[in-house]
């Protein structure tokens, strides 16, 4: 049997590899509780199951947004791979190495990354964006819908009829709220709930090409990408063509 030389480098700390996997997870449980949330009329869910199911969401939401912030607060502190300056670096270089990524797809020897390619950096970018716009829109949907933080005391607020204590008011509960104020609200709203129905669409678009783009390169190039996220290190044939110079290389990197 042939044998191929690799070398072993480091590449993920675990900071980034807990993120990716504790994502994973509830990003699954938003996805299977936001789907039944979006057909519930369809599969006659209403009242109190809706706002069980909300909950759930919700929480599962929380999750997401700490870890999500985490992330970046990863970005300034974590190891180089992990950094904004390398994720966010954009510039001229980065242009020429994209076109050399691209030319090099057809050929058998692809060149060789540590870190994300050209094309999977982008993603990465944009993945992070969509995850982030809808944190954003989820949190202030947590309060209207719900009453939960970081909004919900305010709505509760805005909306309690007079006399009414708001921290007595009940999602799904109209019978103590001002319906003019509630109206307001509503129309306040809206435009949250339809960017966090379109961002999902695209999100999870975007999500399929991230994983079907791993799949494909863990096949070409043969790298160890996926076994990556769990170890930590990538087995690379050829030396990569972005290994940090010593002066940006961390020693604590896993
Ligand atoms: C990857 C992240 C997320 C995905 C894929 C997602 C997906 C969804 C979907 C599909 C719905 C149903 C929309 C509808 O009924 O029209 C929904 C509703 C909702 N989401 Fe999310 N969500 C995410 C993050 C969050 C976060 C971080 C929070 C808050 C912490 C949140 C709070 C809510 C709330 C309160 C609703 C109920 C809105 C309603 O239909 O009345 N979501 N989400």
């Amino acid at each position: 049997m042939q044998t191929i030389d690799t070398e072993v480098y480091r590449v993920w700390d675990r900071g980034v590899r807990g993120f990716h996997w504790i994502n994973l997870v509830s990003m699954l449980g938003l996805l299977g509780t936001g789907l039944v949330i979006y057909n519930g009329k369809t599969l006659g869910i209403s009242g109190d199951g809706k706002v069980f199911l909300k909950e759930l969401h919700v929480w599962c939401g929380y999750v997401f947004v700490a870890n999500l912030a985490w992330r970046m607060v990863q970005g300034f502190t974590g190891s180089h791979f992990a950094r904004w300056g390398t994720i966010l670096r954009l510039d001229r270089q980065y242009v020429r190495e994209l076109r050399n990524y691209l030319g090099s797809l057809r050929d058998k020897d692809r060149r060789s990354y540590l870190g994300h390619n050209p094309l999977g950096r982008l993603m990465v970018i944009a993945l992070l964006l969509l995850m982030t716009l809808q944190a954003i829109t989820g949190l202030v949907l947590a309060g209207t819908d719900l009453y939960y933080p970081p909004l919900g005391a305010w709505i509760a607020n805005w909306v309690a009829a007079s006399g009414v204590d708001p921290s007595t008011l009940l999602p799904g509960d109209k019978s103590m709220v001002d319906t003019t104020a509630w109206d307001e609200m509503r129309t306040f709203r809206g435009p949250f709930i339809f960017l966090h129905e379109q961002v999902f669409f695209v999100l999870m678009g975007a999500t399929v090409l991230h994983i079907a783009g791993v799949v494909v390169a863990e096949f070409k190039e043969r790298n160890g990408l996926i076994s990556a996220m769990i170890t930590g290190e990538k087995r690379l044939v050829k030396p990569p063509v972005d290994l940090p110079r010593a002066s940006e290389a961390d020693t604590d990197a896993v």
